[in-house]
């Protein structure tokens, strides 16, 4: 029996036989020689066929067309020349299926690769992005495990809002109606009173009507919540966990970064330095004063602004104590000033703006009450929430990392859609 082995793992043989399977990912061809370069989910490697040497094997390689699906066996030996630095001479060749043409080929526009997400899904650079993709989700069930966080699940299908009613997605729900899951929080405040600190990686659907490069309607949220947390330790988390996927993604995806043309050396010092906590009222301050920014206080950062004060920094910057007015339900008055909320949020450098957003949870009855009102809710639809402050109300705080955010910010690329497999955007729905 063969054994087959990844492009990767036969490089890093070097040499004798090897058995390797995959897709052409380029061909060409001469009346002397064939040159396959062969991929797999690992890397591309060259394979030759000499048409003296195999002349069987030549008929047959000449056939192959991008995107065949083939397994070769052969002799692997470095050469310089070729693109991974690795050839095999192939003495054996089995052709699963000769590929149709393939529809993507140099230069097309985003849209039509959008439209053929499920053939350019094996880019070299949708995998790459993928791997780190893999690499952050990994990251962060590790971090908070290891901090001695429990996993907990909230419902997708749910009852009300948590962020504004304006992004909720409604659905149909036997005779009734439900909306899509905007955030894990609320089910998470409930939570924590059993599990202390628990935190959770979900789907999480907004409406979203902008069509930015930032905003997707389907996105994946990283959540946590933690009793006895107050808002400087969740703050603190937050800058940790962040460096934490930096340090691994480094240690796991040089190549992919490589492939991406990502800046490793501003990913290494994002991953080392400290980030700065600075209060919205000082944003406004620096924007004003070093920028000709004029923000007055009360109305929310726009991303031109939250781009500039990161820009500042040039690196992560946490934003604290946004104005109460502007801010959900259940982020509370400061004690000291009412006017502004214990809430914050984590900006990336580079232009990728807000990629975490969390807050110490009110524990004021009567002012949530007020807020949901004034946002045209039922109160009445949250008496289960409330129910949490009746019995053993604790301080607590948490926040949601944005996925695609946070991998678009380290993969460098300039749209949200490519840190997802399959987009979904107020414009795309399909494939
Ligand atoms: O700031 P947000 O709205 O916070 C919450 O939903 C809180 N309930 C989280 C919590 O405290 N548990 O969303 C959190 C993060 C944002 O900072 C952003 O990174 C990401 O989720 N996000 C989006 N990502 C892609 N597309 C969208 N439409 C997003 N909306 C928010
Ligand atoms: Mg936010």
């Amino acid at each position: 029996m063969k054994k087959f082995i990844t492009i990767k793992d036969a490089m890093k043989k070097g040499t004798g036989d090897v058995h390797i399977r995959g897709w052409v990912y380029r061909q060409r061809a001469s009346n002397k020689f064939v040159f396959i370069v062969v991929r797999d989910e690992s890397d591309i490697i060259q394979c030759v066929i000499k048409k003296e040497k195999s002349p069987e094997i030549y008929e047959e390689a000449v056939k192959l067309t991008i995107e065949s699906s083939i397994e070769l066996s052969g002799v692997i030996k470095e050469d310089e020349r070729a693109p991974t630095g690795y050839e095999i001479q192939v003495k054996e060749l089995n052709i699963f299926q000769i590929a149709e043409p393939f529809p993507i080929t140099q230069d097309q526009s985003t849209e039509f690769l959008l439209d053929n997400r499920h053939l350019w899904l094996r880019s070299r650079r949708m995998t790459a992005i993928l791997k780190i993709r893999h690499t952050v989700v990994g990251a962060i069930h590790d971090f908070f495990r290891k901090r001695g966080f429990y996993e907990f699940d909230a419902p997708v299908f749910q009852p009300s809002m948590s962020e504004g009613g304006a992004t909720l997605f409604e659905v149909k729900y036997f005779k009734d109606k439900v909306y899509l899951s905007q955030s894990w929080q609320l089910y998470a405040e409930a939570g924590i009173f059993a599990l202390g600190k628990i935190y959770n990686v979900g789907p999480t659907f907004r409406a979203e009507k902008s069509k930015t490069s930032r905003h997707l309607t389907e996105f994946w949220m990283c959540e946590m919540e933690a009793a006895w947390m107050k808002l400087d330790g969740a703050v603190q988390l937050a800058k940790d966990e962040i460096r934490f996927i930096l340090k691994r993604v480094l240690r796991d995806n040089k190549q992919d970064l490589e492939i991406l043309e990502r800046d490793i050396k501003l990913l290494e010092k994002y991953a080392k330095v400290k980030y700065p906590t600075i209060k919205y009222a000082d944003a406004l301050k620096l924007l004003n004063e070093e920028y000709v920014m004029d923000v007055p206080w009360g109305k929310d950062l726009r991303t031109l602004e939250e781009a500039k004060i990161a820009e500042h920094f040039q690196c992560p910057v946490v934003v604290t104590h946004y104005p109460t007015d502007i801010m959900g339900f259940y982020k509370p008055p400061s004690p000291e000033n009412p006017k502004e909320a214990l809430c914050f949020d984590m900006l990336a450098p580079e232009g990728y703006c807000e990629i975490v957003g969390g807050s110490e949870r009110s524990l004021l009855v009567d002012n949530m009450m007020e807020r949901l009102k004034a946002e045209g809710e039922d109160p009445q639809n949250y008496d289960w929430y409330f129910d949490l402050r009746k019995y053993g109300s604790v301080p607590h705080s948490g926040y949601g990392v944005g996925l695609e955010r946070v991998v678009s910010w380290i993969c460098g690329i300039d749209s949200i859609k490519d840190a997802i497999p399959f987009p979904r955007t107020m414009l795309r729905k399909t494939p």
